[in-house]
């Protein structure tokens, strides 16, 4: 990236990060029961401290959307699914398509995750393993089209394996899946997208990125927006950081200029621990 670039990503980013709102999504995975997801639901609304600036995203599997759906509805709290079918309509058991994730009052839908990719962050995963769940960067690039099309936000999860890191590969494979996932999208869509960086060894293992490291990443994809799209598109999506995120942790992550919240897993099944997070997003909004 240029002077001239860099100098131009960084005005508008001071400008626009006090226009974009924090997001913090909750990846239930396959987890819960519909009793479960009712009790940390309620309970979440019963303690949150709603703010237009900090917005809240579950993200259960399929079959409780509709519950969710139902309870969240005269909040402001949104509906997330975890994945999604790129068709339509048609002949393809199993799938769900983004028509009918936005009649189940979806807005949110995370693609690319690391585990819907095969991988999970384990060092001993196989190759057979992440052929069997086979969502690759072309996948990912027609399901975020049919979102776009469907007017629901996709969550792009980007993000390096544990191998990758070491050998310093990080930006090089962030960037390929950038550039592959949003190949052919219209620029304008690309102001609704956000994108989550989830580095594939931070997840589920308890191993969090340090926040100068995570913030170097997010500003890195930050930079990629600007140079492969327009400014004002880095300026305006929202960059969350994702991979072992607890209360703990989250204040110091929220608070670097780059990221704008969080995709938690493990934690957004606690209530306390979710909650807690949710609060020092709205303590760090800017
Ligand atoms: P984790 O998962 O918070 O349990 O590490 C994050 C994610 O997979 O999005």
């Amino acid at each position: 990236m240029n002077f001239l670039t860099e100098y131009l990503v960084a005005e508008e980013n001071n400008e626009q990060q006090a226009k974009r709102s924090k997001l913090v999504a909750g990846n239930w995975k396959m987890h819960l029961t519909s009793e479960d997801a009712k009790k940390l639901v309620k309970e979440c609304i019963r303690k949150v401290r709603a703010d237009p600036n900090v917005e809240i995203v579950f993200c259960p599997p399929y079959p409780f959307l509709y519950l969710t759906h139902h309870l969240i509805k005269d909040t402001l709290m949104k509906l997330g699914a975890q994945d999604v079918f790129w068709k339509e309509q048609g002949a393809f058991t199993g799938k769900v398509s983004p028509k009918m994730l936005l009649d189940s009052g979806v807005e949110y839908c995370i693609v690319g995750h690391s585990e819907t990719r095969g991988r999970f962050g384990k060092l001993d995963i196989t190759e057979a393993m992440v052929e069997y769940f086979a969502e690759t960067n072309s996948t990912v690039n027609l399901k975020i089209k049919a979102l776009f099309d469907h007017l629901i936000h996709p969550i792009l999860c980007v993000g390096e394996t544990h191998s990758e890191r070491v050998e310093g590969l990080t930006e090089k494979i962030i960037e390929i899946q950038m550039i592959e996932a949003l190949k052919g999208i219209e620029l304008s869509l690309l102001n609704q997208l956000v994108i989550a960086y989830e580095p594939v060894w931070a997840i589920g293992t308890g191993d969090v990125c340090g926040s100068e490291e995570a913030e170097k990443i997010c500003k890195f994809i930050r930079n990629i927006l600007a140079e492969k799209y327009a400014p004002d598109i880095a300026g305006n999506v929202r960059i969350l950081y994702g991979g072992s995120l607890k209360s703990e942790n989250a204040a110091e992550i929220f608070r670097q200029p780059n990221i704008d919240g969080g995709l938690i897993g493990r934690a957004s099944l606690e209530i306390d621990e979710f909650c807690g997070i949710i609060e020092h997003a709205n303590k760090e909004k800017k």
